[in-house]
């Protein structure tokens, strides 16, 4: 809060008392600060009339957001995203929640923000490390949308690295337009929205077992390309695309293999807890070139052998 949230406050005339803080962690996006903060709303009196802002990264997003949803059955939110992953990804889309011991973000509610407040200046103050995971969702973006936005990323990768800001609005706005489009098409995740998935059943699976040791982006990079091989291995890719994935991430500065600690085995069954698992069967949203997802006249959703991918992500250790 010290950083953006005390001088926005005071930019739009709130005061300082008005400001409530919580620690920084996807540890802290759980039902306990949930009800700390529905509590502190409850305590200073606040009706139907109060309004939540929103100042942090996606934590902070789902959690206020969450709190917003739920607060005397709903009240409005703004988001003001300060993390490119929120930015780009988390802030839009109405999706909020907070996570259990049973999984991430298994409790939550769709509620959309009145107003998401981007200003890439506050990025300043990001660590490297957390801008470039953030761009681990601009590629993903990419890789569904089209060949064009493909090429503006690496075009611009050098720049994009070095969190250059000329560089990086036309890739914010590409990113927000493919968003903002496929979840004004189906906001209940009904079947088009899991295009987004992409990268991220392994993604999750990664995250999961190194325990959040590795950051969100840089499992859905590992993700995207372990993806790719098996979208190879089903015959549904080119081998091409395999290789241009990887060097989209790495171009980028982000990881592509499996940190040799890792057991193939662990990661498979960590897809199992995903919660995208329907029925018994882990599905995955792949994709079979930029700009092409399979099964895209079956909800997007493909069911992998589990020697299929464990293959992908044998030929993904480092
Ligand atoms: N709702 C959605 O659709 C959606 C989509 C993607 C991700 N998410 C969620 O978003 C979360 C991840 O978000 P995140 O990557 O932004 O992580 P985060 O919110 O944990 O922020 C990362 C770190 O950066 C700090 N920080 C934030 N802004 C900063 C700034 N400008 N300068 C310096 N430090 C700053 C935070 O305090 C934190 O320590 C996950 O919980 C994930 O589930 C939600
Ligand atoms: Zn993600």
């Amino acid at each position: 809060m010290p950083l953006h949230g005390a001088p926005l406050a005071q930019r739009i005339g709130v005061p300082a008392d008005d400001c409530i803080a919580f620690p920084a962690g996807e540890g802290n996006k759980n039902r306990i600060e949930w009800s700390r903060l529905t509590n502190v709303l409850l305590n200073r009196g606040l009706g139907r009339d109060a309004i939540v802002v929103a100042v942090g990264g996606g934590v902070t997003g789902d959690l206020a957001g969450f709190v917003a949803a739920t607060y005397m059955r709903g009240i409005p939110y703004v988001q003001v995203p300060t993390t490119l992953l929120a930015m780009l990804d988390a802030s839009i889309g109405g999706k909020t929640g907070v996570d259990t011991p049973a999984g991430k973000n298994l409790v939550g509610a769709f509620h959309h923000p009145e107003l998401v407040l981007i200003d890439p200046d506050v990025l300043g103050t990001l660590p490297q490390r957390e801008f470039r995971a953030g761009l681990a969702e601009a590629l993903k973006h990419a890789l569904i949308d089209s060949h064009a936005h493909l090429e503006l990323i690496m075009s611009s990768a050098p720049a994009l690295v070095d969190a250059d800001r000329r560089a990086l609005e036309p890739v914010l706005v590409r990113s927000l337009q493919v968003k903002q489009a496929i979840v004004q098409r189906d906001e209940r995740e009904g079947g088009l929205r899991k295009m987004l998935n992409a990268g991220h059943t392994i993604g999750h699976a990664v995250e999961a077992v190194a325990e959040y040791g590795m950051l969100h982006g840089e499992c859905v990079a590992i993700g995207l390309v372990v993806e790719a091989r098996i979208a190879a291995s089903l015959g549904a890719a080119s081998p091409d695309f395999v290789d241009r994935v990887r060097r989209a991430a790495e171009l980028l500065g982000l990881p592509v293999a499996i940190p040799e600690s890792m057991q193939p085995e662990a990661i498979l069954a960590a897809t199992a807890t995903d919660k995208k698992a329907r029925a018994g069967a882990v599905e995955y949203a792949l994709l079979s070139d930029v700009g092409q997802m399979l099964n895209s006249d079956a909800g997007f959703g493909t069911a992998v052998s589990d020697e299929v991918v464990l293959d992908a992500l044998r030929a993904s250790m480092r």
